[in-house]
């Protein structure tokens, strides 16, 4: 925690530094506030608006349960429990981008899944996955940079056209995602759309070596995307009652498959993808078995924190990732103090 301030701290103070060399380009935050996880929720709640109870970011979701199991070549990979090849209890939960709860399916943005594998001897691995293979910034300062240049200013109740492009001119990373979900059609389910991990991981074996590799869920039975009128046929509301029945029909699994680094790839950054053609791996296959009737479920109260992780599994230099945690925990307490809702 003290070195996250640290290292934001010393980086927020380069971002204002460079502010001051393009004042076009400057985001409204002080540099100490930037890297305060109560600052980065209250800008949250700021720019995409306050729900009480539920997550400041992903709001929408449901619970689910499934199964994991390791494969072969994971266990050369990683000494990882999670790969021993037994079937592992995993927490799924399901949601869709964003702040508001009641954001519609049927449009191109985010989707989440987020995992809890329960491991023997209580260990835990958790994760957030989204479906993109990069995310919205490449550092916490440039991320609240742009939350905060999107904020609606009070008298039109918009966002400031000039200032978001000021922001955008000046950080190019932060319109990568948005491009890539505009370049695809909306998923036609939460169990047939590719998820990624986006950052970098070290996977260590038993003889201790590491090899770093940036993961994606695929579905088993295929993408499969909406076609805009299909989309808008399906109206706001679709993606719950699609998961149930496709998992009752067994018809929700995932390949865990790891892309291998080579010397010399990137490994810090959420906005930069593997090169193309690297090795991938399977590691495994997830099955989800089982859907929450309505919004409560296992899922309803956890803080998928993607800085823990089972031994034999490393996290990589990416800033973006050890900035998750912080305030995730500061939403988490926000949304449990509120009353914990998701639908
Ligand atoms: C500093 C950067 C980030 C901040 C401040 C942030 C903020 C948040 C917050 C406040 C939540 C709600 C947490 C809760 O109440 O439990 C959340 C959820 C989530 N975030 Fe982030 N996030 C960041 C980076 C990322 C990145 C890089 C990814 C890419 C994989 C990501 C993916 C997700 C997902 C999938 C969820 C939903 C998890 C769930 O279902 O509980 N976030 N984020």
């Amino acid at each position: 925690m003290s070195k996250l301030i640290f290292t934001a701290v010393a980086a927020a103070a380069t971002l204002v530094i460079t502010g001051c060399a393009a004042p076009q380009a400057a985001a409204p935050a002080p540099a100490v506030a930037q890297v305060n996880p109560v600052v980065f929720v209250d800008q949250f709640e700021s720019t995409f608006g306050k729900y009480e109870g539920y997550r400041r970011s992903g709001a929408k979701g449901i619970c689910a349960t499934g199964e994991f199991v390791g494969s072969a070549d994971a266990r050369a990979l990683s000494t990882a429990s999670a790969f021993s090849g037994k079937p592992v209890p995993v927490v799924v939960r399901f949601s869709v981008g964003g702040a508001n709860p009641k954001v519609a399916d049927n449009g191109k943005s985010q989707r989440n899944m987020a995992l809890q594998f329960n491991l023997p001897d209580g260990e835990q691995w958790l994760m957030g996955n989204i479906n993109a293979p990069v995310f919205g910034a490449s550092s916490p300062e440039q991320f609240l940079g742009r939350v905060a240049s999107l904020q609606p200013d009070p008298a039109t109740k918009a966002a400031d056209p000039a200032k978001v492009k000021a922001f955008a001119d000046a950080n190019p990373e932060v319109l990568l995602q948005g491009k890539y979900f505009a370049s695809q059609p909306v998923p036609a389910s939460f169990g047939a759309v590719n998820y990624w991990g986006v950052h970098a991981y070290g996977f260590v074996n038993a003889k201790g070596d590491k090899q770093f590799g940036k993961w994606i869920f695929e579905p088993a039975g295929g993408v499969q995307g909406l076609t805009d009128d299909e989309a808008k046929a399906k109206g706001a509301n679709f993606l719950f009652d699609d998961l149930r029945q496709r998992v009752k029909d067994g018809k929700v699994a995932f390949n865990f498959n790891l892309e291998l680094a080579q010397p010399g790839d990137k490994l810090d950054s959420a906005t930069t993808p593997l090169p193309e053609g690297r090795k991938k791996v399977n590691l495994g296959t997830l099955k989800v078995t089982s859907v929450a009737a309505d919004g409560g479920g296992p899922c309803l109260t956890i803080n998928y924190n993607p800085m823990v992780m089972p031994k034999g599994v490393e996290p990589s230099a990416d800033p973006m990732l050890a900035a998750r945690a912080a305030p995730y925990a500061v939403s988490q307490g926000r949304r449990l103090t509120e009353g914990a809702k998701q639908q």
